[in-house]
């Protein structure tokens, strides 16, 4: 099979599409044939060596966890997928493998792919919304109608799918974008949208119920004074002093990667079935300039997601 392989750490130019041996499927697991594959700002960090302490990973590598695709092979014990069935998932830090034609998945990382979305609009989602999923709704504990949400960096592929959630469960939504997003997310559902490089943010809001942290840094030290006592600083970026936290009685929650899990990516499949939220590509790259979706996605500056398109047809022969 074809696959975007690194030989080494390093820049955008150490991707090579090569032909690298299939994947071989043990119980429980099924090969999925790759149709689109998100890119994350992790994928790029990954790329330059910043995992390498805690994930000791080998070469050839194949980088990648977002997908969206076809099952063309089960193997044994696999209960809820057949060969033809579209699928998309997340291929966790320890796994990943999701540039490359075929992938192999544990049965329970995957999800049906929502009829209403297309591939490449599936593989923008998995790790996004896993992430905003697990940091508001399971370890944040949820979010009730009429909380006051501030989510920093709500342009990204993570804050646009935020933003979108806390909408959906009637929260008030508050979020910081540069002046080309401000619009986009009014569009998207934002209540009130401050332009973060005109403004000081942390003069303007006040008493938030849930923080969502997407940038980490001085965006989250200029957090902590916006939440309400009582109220919730949630990151995905940086762990929140809990000292500072304490002082304020506010609480944190904070985490550093992302859980792979197949039956939440079912309940997030909901609120795409019922018209909750909308996906949000903003670039579509075909599979084989890889390098370019991350000069994109390493300015921080992307709106959405980005996906690598392998095929936009179905189905292809193994
Ligand atoms: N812990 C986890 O499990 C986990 C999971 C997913 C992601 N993450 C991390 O979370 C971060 C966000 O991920 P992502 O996928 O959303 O990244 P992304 O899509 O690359 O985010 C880009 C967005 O960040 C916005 N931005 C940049 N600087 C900003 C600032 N100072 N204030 C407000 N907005 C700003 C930009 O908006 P403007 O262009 O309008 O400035 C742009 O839309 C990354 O560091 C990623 O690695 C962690």
């Amino acid at each position: 099979m074809k696959a975007m392989i690194i030989e080494q750490y390093g820049e955008a130019d150490q991707f090579r599409l090569e032909d690298v041996p299939l994947p071989s499927i043990h119980d429980g697991e099924v090969l999925v044939n790759v149709y689109a594959a998100g890119v994350n700002p992790v994928d790029w960090k990954i790329r330059e060596g910043h995992l390498q302490r805690i994930y000791p990973y080998a070469f050839p590598l194949i980088i990648g966890c977002d997908v969206a695709g076809v099952v063309v092979k089960v193997g044994p014990g696999v209960k809820k997928y057949k060969v033809g069935d579209a699928v998309y998932g997340f291929k966790n830090l320890a796994q990943l493998g999701g540039y490359a034609e075929f992938v192999k998945f544990n049965e329970n990382d995957l999800a049906r792919k929502p009829d209403s979305l297309s591939f490449v609009e599936a593989a923008s989602v998995p790790v996004v919304g896993l992430a905003a999923w697990q940091i508001m709704m399971v370890h944040g504990g949820g979010i009730k109608p009429g909380d006051r949400v501030f989510i920093q960096g709500g342009a990204g592929g993570v804050g646009s799918f935020a933003v979108q959630l806390a909408k959906s469960m009637d929260a008030y939504v508050i979020t910081t974008a540069s002046k080309q997003n401000q619009t986009f997310l009014k569009e998207l559902g934002a209540d009130e949208v401050i332009d973060y490089r005109e403004h000081d943010f942390s003069t303007v809001i006040s008493s938030v119920d849930i923080l969502l942290d997407t940038i980490g840094g001085d965006a989250l030290d200029r957090s902590y004074d916006l939440v309400k006592k009582g109220g919730k600083l949630l990151s995905i970026v940086e762990r929140p002093n809990k000292d500072k936290a304490a002082k304020l009685q506010i609480h944190t929650h904070f985490i550093p990667e992302t859980e792979s899990n197949g039956k939440m990516l079912e309940e997030i499949s909901l609120f795409y079935k019922y018209g909750k939220l909308k996906p949000v590509v903003e670039h579509i790259f075909p599979f084989a300039q890889a390098a370019e979706a991350h000069r994109l996605s390493e300015t921080k500056h992307t709106r959405g997601k980005i996906v690598l398109e392998l095929f936009q047809t179905s189905p292809l022969s193994t």
